[in-house]
């Protein structure tokens, strides 16, 4: 059986409280014997509530693995706002990298995707790198990308599942160091099969979906 990858992204949402009370029901669902045994869930938060979290999951023993959303492209020092890799890694075990909301809206370049891969890889976080095509460059070192085609994202109107099987083939194909593609975009519980059961396809990133920690839980049965 092929590992899956599930990665919730909460985007700007969720207070302290909002995000314990979506882990305590995540804590508290009840799910089929052995569902985490190929399934790697990672949540990724706002940096806001990485503390509590960590400390819950550690407490309550739940099997999710956190991860950031974005990652400083400088190490440790004088820039205001930014977080280095340096102090994530005490949270994050992955960084999301190059979403396209990261490219909208603070016009984020390929070349500053890059250098954060390098400021993650050097730190021991994995980069989850996000491409909006095939044609999008993928920097070496990174083994775990996620095609997000724009048009798919926040809309309820993903990609084909065997044109997303495509593009993680050739993804795969062009670079030697990817392992595994997710596909990310619109996708929910009753959708997630059609995609995770395509042979190029690794898992999800879900935007979304992932906020109700319910609906989360039947998409992770699902996949
Ligand atoms: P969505 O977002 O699931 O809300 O479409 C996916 C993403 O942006 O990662």
């Amino acid at each position: 059986m092929k590992e899956l990858y599930i990665i919730a992204n909460w985007k700007a949402n969720k207070t302290e409280q909002e995000a314990i009370d979506w882990l305590e029901k995540f804590a508290s669902a009840t799910f089929p014997a052995g569902v985490f045994e190929h399934k790697e869930v990672i949540l990724c938060p706002p940096s806001t509530v990485f503390p509590q979290l960590k400390q819950s999951i550690r407490q309550k023993n739940v099997p999710i693995t956190l991860g950031a959303q974005d990652i400083s492209q400088f190490g440790r020092g004088a820039y205001t706002g930014e977080i280095p890799a340096a102090l994530l890694r005490e949270y994050a075990s992955y960084v999301i990298i190059g979403h396209s909301e990261r490219k909208t809206y603070f016009n984020e370049s390929d070349e500053t995707a890059r250098e954060k891969v390098g400021m993650a890889v050097g730190a021991g976080i994995s980069p989850v790198f996000c491409v909006q095509s095939q044609d999008t460059p993928v920097p070496n070192d990174v083994w775990l990308v996620a095609y997000e085609p724009v048009s798919a994202i926040g809309t309820g109107n993903p990609d084909t599942p065997e044109n997303a099987n495509e593009v993680a083939r050739k993804i795969k194909q062009a670079n030697k160091s990817v392992k595994h593609v997710l596909y990310g975009g619109s996708v929910n519980s009753e959708n997630v099969k059609t995609f995770t059961s395509m042979e190029s396809i690794d898992g999800v990133l879900v935007g979304g979906t992932s906020l109700d920690a319910g609906e989360f839980c039947t998409l992770i049965q699902h996949a």
